[in-house]
């Protein structure tokens, strides 16, 4: 038995860590230093703020530290490491500040909005209303003029920018007033885009007038699975107040550490590592859209984040085609959302991205055998083993 999970773990290091392109924009890798501090001593610990445990004069300290700098990283108000995924953190913010009853206005998961936050999620469990924010599916984007008239007309109390599919940057700034003067709380969730915000390289929703960013700390910025949430005083201390007991007990202080020095990571090197990941996005979209790709957002550039999103408008299609993809050992989602992230992490550039869609091109429009090309996968793979983008 001992063997059997431990050969398991190991196949799946060898074949993920080592063999595949990982091109799910929801994933990252951490630098070995952040990865060892999940194995830490501080994952067999308790803390509670009501001083309830001994023993936790370090992890408060830790506490303390990772909440200045992801504060001084996003520059924030107020910073709360604790959350222990974007879901949660989403499901914090909105508790905290919806009742039942209230309207929400959100991406609709139609048009790419996460969703987890309606009705089959945390609006139905919180008998929140959730309405679409009315959208520009051929830009991947709100619909400001529409948004503007709708908020006014129907005043919700809530709105989350933010979405899983996400290309451009949110219109907070043309948004985040109005809504504001009709009563609104505004919100960001960043969990796809948290790295390049924190990079500097797509928008400082804070600065653009939400009141709070929140969601994960694995996809674009490169943490451990976890969630966080940056506020303003007046939310995050409301925020603060109710988290525990409410929403977390125990919160896995080997990740909150992992979490700080990944803080550490993206403050020295988030911006560099940031405009690559876009750049790479660029080139690898431009690249599959001259092989005849239907690359989502052509006309407009195809992408200002980690995503391309290729849009076969066929969600059967699009899973034939990752399951062909992972054949090669290439793996992507359903949408089919292909992500940078990652390979940025292991240091490619564009001259990588060019031969990543050579690699897609011959699998799916050539129909060369996967299991040919996987070779070839592994080939790149092995020349990018290394985590870049952290302190050597
Ligand atoms: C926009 C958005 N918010 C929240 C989540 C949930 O994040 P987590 O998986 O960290 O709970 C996701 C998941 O992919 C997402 O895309």
């Amino acid at each position: 038995m001992i063997s059997d999970i431990l050969s398991l773990v190991e196949k799946h290091e060898q074949w993920r860590g080592n063999e595949c392109l990982n091109l799910i924009p929801s994933e990252n890798v951490m630098s070995p230093a952040v990865r060892s501090l999940l194995a830490s001593e501080l994952g067999h610990r308790y803390t509670a703020r009501d001083r309830f445990y001994m023993g936790t004069r370090f992890i408060d300290e830790i506490e303390q530290y990772g909440e200045e700098l992801a504060k001084d990283v996003f520059g924030a108000e107020t910073a709360d490491l604790r959350p222990l995924s974007g879901h949660i953190a989403d499901l914090i913010f909105l508790a905290c500040f919806a009742k039942p009853g209230d309207m929400l206005m959100c991406i609709s998961p139609e048009d790419g909005g996460y969703p987890g936050l309606w009705d089959d999620g945390l609006a139905g469990f919180l008998g929140v209303k959730a309405v679409p924010f009315p959208f520009l599916k051929e830009n991947m984007n709100v619909d400001v003029e529409k948004a503007e008239e709708t908020i006014k007309r129907l005043k919700p109390k809530i709105l989350i920018f933010g979405a899983s599919l996400i290309l451009f940057p949110h219109p907070v700034e043309e948004l985040a007033s109005v809504a504001r003067e009709n009563g609104a709380l505004v919100g960001f969730d960043g969990s796809h885009v948290l790295g390049l915000i924190a990079g500097k390289n797509f928008q400082d929703p804070l600065k653009e007038g939400t009141q709070a960013l929140f969601g994960s700390t694995h996809k674009s910025f490169f943490g451990p699975q976890g969630g966080i949430i940056l506020a303003d005083k007046e939310h995050g201390e409301i925020i603060k107040a109710k988290i525990y007991p409410r929403f977390v007990d125990n919160a896995h202080w080997n990740r909150i550490a992992a979490l700080t020095l990944a803080l550490a990571e993206v403050k020295n090197f988030g911006r560099e590592y940031a405009e690559q990941v876009i750049r790479n996005a660029k080139a690898l979209a431009k690249t599959l859209h001259g092989y005849g790709f239907p690359v989502k957002c052509a006309n407009i550039g195809f992408t200002q984040s980690h995503q391309v999103i290729l849009d076969f408008g066929n969600y059967e299609r699009g899973r034939e085609m990752a399951e062909r993809l992972q054949r090669a050992n290439i793996i992507v989602d359903c949408v089919i959302r292909i992500g940078t992230c990652e390979v940025t992490r292991r240091g490619m550039k564009e001259e990588e991205m060019a031969k990543i869609a050579d690699l897609i091109k011959r699998t799916v429009l050539d129909g060369e055998n996967p299991e040919a090309i996987k070779k070839e996968v592994a080939k790149l793979c092995s020349e990018f083993q290394k985590v870049e983008y952290c302190f050597k």
